[in-house]
């Protein structure tokens, strides 16, 4: 309990009256602060009809109520994390009777990895808080998922000041975002069939027709007589354009197909993509490759493949670049695969996940799949780099120079 000291009696001077004030304010000061630290349960202050006693039991009632009817679970613990206090829906979640969880460690609802993420930030927890997500062992053996929010409850540098955490159920974004990674993936491997057979309608079908057309236009312009200039050079014309969009579809067709990889394996493939960018765009790739001496893991080769034609893609419809970097190399056990451009950058990277594109969402959905991350940076006026990191078996590792 805490009692404000300020009774000064006596003739007021001005002086005094300064000091008197002074003495005032920092007592004011000084109960506002041990109120706000909890340190303070009865207030008692000095009055004409003698003192008057001013509990703070009806504040901490009406935060009992509310802590009582939350849908987290909410703790507090010693330095040692013993549980201080637990309110009901936490017993809930680790399926223990309350009397149970009081007094015991929060130790025992952790797996050996997760307390030892969590002893740290415990100790270095302040009033800011900070968020882990980690499994909770329930007293039947089960285990859920749940993010808990650490923060000190006592101002900083008081090494002993109770924790408080409060821990909420994950269970069911886990499987939300499960299903949405199920989605992507489902996504990514109809386009993949998607493509397949756009590629081969356009090389059995569109492709053979082209050809067709071709070789009449030649014999056309064959028959045409020398004399007849302007309609022969025209003849010649309409070949011309014929035997570039015959190409055009060879190209489109090519890049739909993952079999180009087959033929030609990744690092070339890579700079056939680099080289057919640049010429196209009139954007110069710099390409730099880690050499290999064999293939590494088929669907590694496409989720690369895929990333680099994507992130391509992205540079040539967003970036306004001058140049771009290609670069594949090794880190350790992992084969890791930049893009950089020099454009504008995202207006905000954080903001475009919620953008409608699927071009993102399918190359970290490609890279996840094959145990791999993809990391985008990009500053606004400055650029943008897509990073994807993939573990290799150990014989592809060996496979690389
Ligand atoms: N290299 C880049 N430079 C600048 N902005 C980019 C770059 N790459 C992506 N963006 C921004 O990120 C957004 C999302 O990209 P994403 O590839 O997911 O979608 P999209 O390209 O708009 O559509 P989609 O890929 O489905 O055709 C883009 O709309 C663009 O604003
Ligand atoms: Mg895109």
């Amino acid at each position: 309990m805490k009692t404000p000291r300020h009774k000064i009696s006596g003739r007021p001077t001005p002086s005094r009256e300064i000091a008197e004030l002074r003495v005032r304010a920092a007592d004011a000061e000084e109960t506002l602060r041990a109120i706000r630290a909890n340190e303070v349960d009865t207030v008692l202050v000095a009055g004409k009809r003698g003192d008057q006693v001013f509990t703070l039991q009806g504040a901490e009632h009406a935060y009992r109520v509310l802590i009582e009817s939350m849908n987290e679970g909410a703790l507090t613990l010693t330095a040692d994390k013993v549980i201080l206090y637990a309110n009901q829906c936490f017993a809930k979640m680790v399926k223990c009777p309350l009397e149970q969880v009081t007094g015991n460690s929060f130790r025992r609802f952790l797996s050996a990895e997760d307390r030892a993420t969590l002893r740290p930030l415990i100790k270095r927890a302040d009033q800011s808080g900070t968020k882990i997500q980690v499994l909770l062992n329930a007293c039947d053996g089960s285990q859920m998922p749940v993010q808990i929010s650490i923060r000190r409850l006592a101002k900083n540098g008081f090494n002993h000041a109770p924790v408080g955490l409060v821990v909420t159920d994950m269970t069911e974004a886990r499987r939300n975002e499960e299903m949405l990674r199920a989605l992507t993936h489902r996504v990514v491997q109809v386009q993949e069939a998607e493509r397949g057979r756009v590629a081969l309608e356009l090389h059995d079908d569109i492709t053979q027709l082209l050809c067709a057309v071709l070789f009449r236009s030649q014999a056309l312009a064959d028959k045409i007589s020398a004399r007849d200039g302007p309609a022969k050079k025209e003849a010649m014309k309409l070949r011309e354009m014929l035997g570039q969009t015959a190409k055009e579809v060879e190209r489109i067709s090519s890049n739909l197909r993952p079999s180009v990889l087959d033929q030609l394996g990744l690092v070339a493939v890579l700079r056939d993509t680099s080289t057919e960018f640049a010429h196209r765009t009139g954007v110069p790739v710099k390409l730099a490759c880690v050499q290999l001496t064999a293939r590494l893991p088929a669907d590694t080769e496409l989720a690369l493949y895929r990333i680099l034609q994507e992130a391509l893609k992205n540079v040539e419809k967003h970036a306004r670049a001058r140049h771009v970097a290609v670069r594949l190399t090794q880190q350790g056990s992992f084969i890791q695969l930049a893009v950089t451009d020099d454009g504008i950058g995202f207006d905000h990277p954080v903001r475009q996940k919620g953008k409608g594109g699927l071009g993102l969402l399918g190359m970290r959905e490609r890279a996840t799949y094959v145990g791999g991350t993809l990391k985008v940076s990009s500053v606004r006026r400055a650029g943008t780099e897509i990073e994807v990191r993939i573990p290799l078996p150990s014989d592809a590792t060996a496979a690389i120079k």
